[in-house]
């Protein structure tokens, strides 16, 4: 069975990012896959200690909500991340939660390594301008970081011009686009 992996960096769970990435799931599900959620907005979360600890061993010594996570993600098959835009950037508790995902490469010297390659990625993004160029800049920061893992980039939702007149055309289209996408996690 696939194994998807969600990371919802949104506090709304209403929200844009929400509703997107409840179609990667329902596309997902419905071809029997098998997913976790992580809400990235959980209060029991901690930010990255700096203990290194992740330089010797493959996990991470802070023991929270997020705990669990290394092993989902080291079970998975395909990762789903989701932000909205907050000042040009995925919000800060997506950040948070990047620090986090350390583990995931080794490093020897300057040479780096992923530890937990060769998974599908799919990303999810809404901002309040309809200028996608807003949030280009935070969301290839992002996206460096988690290919820089040997995760492959399946697709890249960017739905934009949310605090102004929704374009709920766009929305329905992207909608549906995250639901295949879910579809095409699994196999
Ligand atoms: C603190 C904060 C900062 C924001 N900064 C930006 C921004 O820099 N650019 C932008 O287009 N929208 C910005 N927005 C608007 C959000 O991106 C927009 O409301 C988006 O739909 C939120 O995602 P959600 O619907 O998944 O909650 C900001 C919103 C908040 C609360």
């Amino acid at each position: 069975m696939s194994k998807v992996v969600i990371f919802n960096g949104s506090p709304r769970k209403n929200g844009y990012t929400s509703k997107l990435l409840e179609q990667v799931v329902k596309g997902a599900e419905s071809k029997g896959a098998d997913v976790i959620e992580f809400d990235l907005n959980d209060p029991g979360i901690r930010g990255c200690q700096g203990c290194y600890y992740c330089r010797t061993h493959d996990g991470c010594a802070v023991k929270d909500y997020l705990q669990p996570m290394y092993e989902a993600i080291n079970e998975a098959d395909a990762i789903v991340f989701g932000s909205p835009i907050y000042f040009y950037q995925i919000t800060g508790q997506a950040r948070v939660w990047l620090d986090r995902t350390f583990p995931m490469i080794e490093m020897n010297g300057q040479n780096i390594k992923p530890r937990h390659p060769d998974k599908k990625l799919i990303t999810v993004f809404a901002q309040g301008s309809p200028d996608p160029k807003v949030g280009e800049a935070g969301i290839k920061f992002v996206t460096d970081v988690l290919v820089r893992y040997g995760w492959k980039l399946e697709d890249n939702i960017h739905y934009c011009g949310t605090s102004y007149n929704p374009d709920l055309a766009t929305l329905e289209e992207l909608s549906l686009r995250a639901f295949k996408d879910g579809e095409n996690l699994v196999g």
